[in-house]
């Protein structure tokens, strides 16, 4: 029998009970033993629910229980997560997180100390919710070399995008449905400025490469700057408009991103709508790999963090070695990154085409029907710097999104 310990009873966290328990005949056999929940650690009390049995408030108490060997969190936030993965992996115990921001932050080095303990750091949950990743990543495609991680990553934009795609609606009252249905934050700054994909990417780039990514590293935009406009000139263009987080090696460069672009209809993740999440990837042998699924929610991310259980249950004596060094990657200068630009210019295309062509060369450009006093233009491929330097000479340059 196998003791695990839940910290954080929150919305994951009681997620993570409930698979435990709801599927703990399957995850017996899977585990080759049977699997307990010993405690689950949260401050506030939970009357009426049988989790009562277990609650405990006091984490030394799972810390100082040698018959706990798997510690999973699902509480967020560095503190006291940061201090408690430590403890835990310290005292011999393997540690499964959700916890994005822990992973992050202090991913290199806990998986550095689940190695010398001989145990392991597991966070499939961190990236994609339901969606396996980490572990295909790890296990699967360990004979690839990585080239491309593009994904989706977070449920809250993509949610609103596809709504202002859809219907036709203006970001703010989209944010405002979202929220009222509990998919977005009340504050919502870290889902909508693009931190909360950004945090993945930097994970998900860590592993593709091998070293560390700082996410504080990776230039990041979000989508507040989309208007219900810029949705007239996408469907005019057959395409769309997601936040995407992407990470690629070109040439012995890695350039990493957040930022919203353009998406035609061939591309694999125009498809991926609402709050789902969609990861592409792409390594030198397999070609290309799709991963769709829910990436947020209650019980998909548990069935995640529950997965990781059974793993360290499986291995809890033996270190799955993770290929994350503590060393930093240098990431190559995002300004010679390069992309096709889609810009929104006030006036009309017939006075200042030659203006447009004097700073981009030649363009593609889209006029659409009841916008009178404004076109748009699609550049060839430049970098980053040549854009920002030819936008200068564009007088009424209204906004600018990039081509996927
Ligand atoms: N706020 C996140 C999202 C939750 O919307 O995807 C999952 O990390």
């Amino acid at each position: 029998m196998a003791k695990v310990a839940i910290l954080g009873y929150g919305t994951v966290g009681s997620g993570i009970y409930d698979v435990l328990t709801t599927n703990s005949d399957t995850i017996t056999v899977k585990a080759g033993e049977p699997v307990e929940v010993k405690y689950v650690l949260d401050l506030r009390e939970f009357p009426g629910d049988p989790v009562g049995e277990v609650l405990v408030h006091d984490f030394q108490i799972i810390l100082n229980d040698p018959e706990v060997e798997v510690v999973a969190e699902a509480m967020g936030g560095l503190k006291p997560a940061y201090s408690f993965a430590k403890a835990s992996l310290e005292a011999g115990k393997n540690y499964c997180t959700s916890n994005k921001e822990l992973v992050e932050k202090h991913g290199a080095e806990l998986v550095a100390l689940a190695k010398e303990k001989g145990k392991n750091f597991l966070f499939e949950a961190s990236v994609g919710g339901g969606i396996p990743i980490i572990r295909p990543m790890l296990q699967s495609l360990t004979a690839d070399r990585i080239t491309s991680i593009t994904g989706i990553l977070n449920g809250t934009t993509n949610y609103i995008l596809s709504k202002m795609s859809r219907q036709g609606l203006a970001f703010d009252t989209v944010l405002k449905e979202a929220q009222d249905l509990g998919y977005a934050e009340r504050n919502p700054a870290a889902d909508v400025e693009g931190f909360d994909a950004c945090r993945k990417i930097a994970i998900l780039a860590s592993l593709a490469f091998g070293k560390d990514v700082d996410y504080e590293n990776i230039y990041t935009e979000g989508i507040t700057q989309i208007t219900d406009t810029d949705f007239k000139y996408a469907n005019k263009m057959g395409m769309s408009v997601k936040l995407f987080g992407d990470a690629r090696e070109e040439r012995g460069d890695v350039y990493a991103c957040v930022a919203p672009m353009l998406v035609d209809m061939e591309h694999p993740l125009y498809a991926v709508n609402g709050v789902y999440n969609g990861i592409l990837v792409e390594g030198n042998k397999v070609e290309k790999l799709m991963f769709f699924g829910s990436g947020a929610g209650k019980l998909p991310t548990a069935s995640a963090v529950a997965a990781d259980v059974v793993e360290a249950v499986k291995f809890k004596n033996t270190n799955l070695p993770i290929y994350w060094s503590a060393e930093k990657l240098e990431l190559s200068d995002f300004g010679t990154s390069t992309k096709r630009f889609f810009v929104r210019v006030a006036g009309t295309l017939a006075e200042k085409k030659a203006m447009c062509e004097a700073a981009f060369g030649p363009c593609e450009y889209v006029t659409v029907d009841g916008l009178e006093d404004e076109f748009a233009l699609v550049t060839q491929t430049i970098s980053e710097n040549k854009f920002a330097q030819a936008a200068k000479k564009v007088e009424g340059m209204i906004t600018k999104i990039r081509l996927a």
